[in-house]
Parts: structure tokens; sequence; C-alpha cells
């Protein structure tokens, strides 16, 4: 069997043109959704995310707001800004860009913004309601994720999901959204990790296989039941002699034995990637909107 593609880049495409048609529609209404991107240090990564957010930004209409700060901003000054974005009533969403340089504590930072402007999904109170099926901010990956397997026509009801890795920014939130008892989710869901034991004994029974560990080759095709929904969130960097800069991206899957087994999977790159920063700007509109993350 050879794999259908399941490209994110048309998805975030349309995700983007509809969150755009969104956004004119909040204009004329007197509204200008606008996002700040907070950005400490110069994480050559750091820089590259957020160069995509305001492009993603500007494609979908949102004023991004660009602060940057040098490594050693210090705590004070960084929490401050960020109880004046919380007041700004002209700033709908704040995103600070992660990881921060280690002397400052991502989670009191992520604690200090407005839950109603945290259009990461990373405030507990937004993890706490998706946990409890409340309307709130569903983390950007997730969500693509999510709308991703919907493009596909993916009916998760009552499908068996196995996602590997239980990180805060993706696997756990996403676990959590999965199993909510609503359609087009309602799925049965085993949330594994590196302490599962015989981890293949249970992707062997998945109807979609979910992979965000950051590990190569951790879902090999033999892993698989055939015709399994493969989704690989995974992005890494590995040598590679062969190309100019010396190395490559790969996911978390095998992609040549996975598609061979598989009847879907995801790229890497341009699977679930371009579907994050997408979802950031769908949740920015909404945040302008005063609403939550949708998914209908
Ligand atoms: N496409 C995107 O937009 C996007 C967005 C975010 C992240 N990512 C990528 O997604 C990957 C995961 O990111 P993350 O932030 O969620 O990672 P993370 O915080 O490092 O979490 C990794 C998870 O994988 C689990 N794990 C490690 N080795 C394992 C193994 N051998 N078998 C099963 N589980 C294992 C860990 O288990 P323990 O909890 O037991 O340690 C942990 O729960 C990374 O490659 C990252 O770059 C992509």
């Amino acid at each position: 069997m050879t794999a259908t593609l399941l490209q994110g880049g048309p998805v975030a495409e349309a995700i983007l043109a509809e969150t755009a048609a969104r956004v004119a529609g909040l204009k004329t209404r007197g509204i200008e959704p606008a996002l700040a991107l907070v950005r400490v240090g110069e994480d050559p990564a750091s820089i590259v995310y957020v160069r995509k957010k305001r492009e993603a930004c500007a494609a979908a209409g949102i004023r991004s707001i660009d602060l940057e700060f040098p490594a050693d901003i210090g705590r004070g000054r960084l929490l401050e800004t960020i109880y004046r974005l919380n007041a700004d009533q002209a700033v709908h969403g704040i995103l600070v860009q992660f990881p921060l340089p280690k002397d400052l504590d991502q989670d009191e930072v992520v604690n200090t913004i407005s839950p109603a402007k945290d259009v990461d999904g990373f405030h507990p109170l937004n993890a706490g309601r998706l946990a409890l099926g409340l309307p709130g901010f569903v983390p950007c990956t997730p969500l693509g994720v999510v709308l991703l397997l919907r493009h596909a026509g993916v009916n998760l009801d009552g499908k068996f999901v196995v996602v590997i890795g239980r990180s805060n920014i993706v696997g756990r939130p996403l676990a959590n959204l999965l199993s909510l008892k609503r359609l087009g989710l309602n799925a049965t869901v085993l949330l594994a990790h590196a302490s599962t034991v015989d981890l293949p004994r249970f992707t062997r029974e998945a109807d979609v296989v979910i992979a965000a560990v950051g590990r190569p080759r951790t879902v090999t095709g033999e892993m698989l039941k055939p015709g399994a929904v493969v989704i690989d969130v995974g992005i890494n960097r590995i040598d590679d002699p062969t190309r100019k800069s010396g190395s490559r991206l790969v996911g978390d899957v095998d992609f040549d034995s996975a598609s061979k087994v598989a009847g879907m999977i995801t790229p890497v790159p341009g699977g679930v990637g371009p579907l994050t920063v997408a979802c950031l700007c769908r949740n920015a509109a909404a945040a302008a909107a005063g609403e939550w993350s949708r998914l209908s």
C-alpha cells in the first residue's frame, strides 16, 4: 500500500483565508485584530518562527506588534510588558516566543498572560478548560492536527488513536481534544510516553497514530496497522552529507517504511508545520471577536 499524502499547506491556506474573511468582518465593526509577538534574545529558530507568524498575520489582515528585547531584559521588565499588553484594549492576543533565556521562568510568563489573550492556549486556565471540555483557547498545533484530519475527511468518532508524547503544548492537549464528546472527535485515546512499555503493541491496533516525540524513527512501518492514518508532528534536524547545508529536517516517523503501510500520512516538512501558524492567526481573530477557539 502507498499512503495518500496529507499536505498541510493547502489546509493552512484555507484556514488563513477563512481567518482573513473573519478579520475583514471585524474591521467593518471597528475592531482591528492585533497580536503582540514578543521575542526575547536572538535564538535563530525563534527569529524564523516569529517572522513566519508576522507574515501569516499580514496574510490574514491581523496587525502584528513586534516587541523584541535583549536576552538580559530581566524578569521584571518582561512581566511589566505583559501586564501592559494585558491592559491594552487594542491588543487582542499575546504570544511570547519560547524558548526564553534560561534565567526567565516560562511558566511564570505563561501564567502572567491574560487567559483571554492567551492565543497559544498554554495558560493553565485554558489547559484546564480544554481538559474539562469547556470553551477556551486550544493550543495551535493540536488544533491544526484536528483541522487537518477533518479536512482529509477522517471521522474520529469511536476510532482508536495513539498519541505519542505528553508535552503540555502538543501531546496532552491533543489527547484531551480528541477524546472530547464532540461531533467529529469522540475518539478513544491512548497517550503514550517514554515509559510506555511495548509501544508497538498499541500502535499496531491504532486507527490513527500521532507522533509528537522529537526523536526520529520513533514510528516505523512495522508498528502500524495497514491503512492507519499517521500524523507526524516531529521536527528533527539530522545530519545529511548529501545536502549542501549538511543537514535536513525529518519527523518522528520513518516516512519510507510507514508510507508503505499507512492509508494517509503527513510529510515533514510540509505536513503539520504550516498549520500551527495558521491556527495562531485563527485564535487571534477569535480573541479579537471576544470568543475562544472554535472547532466548527
Ligand atoms: N509542527 C509543529 O508546528 C510543532 C509544534 C510543536 C512541536 N513540534 C515538534 O514536535 C516534537 C515534540 O515536541 P514537544 O514539545 O511535544 O516535545 P517534548 O516536550 O520534548 O515531549 C516529548 C514527549 O515524547 C515522549 N517520548 C520521548 N521518547 C519517547 C519514546 N521513545 N517513546 C515514546 N515517547 C517518547 C516524552 O516522554 P516523557 O514525558 O516520558 O519524557 C515526552 O512526553 C518535536 O520534534 C518538536 O520540534 C512541532
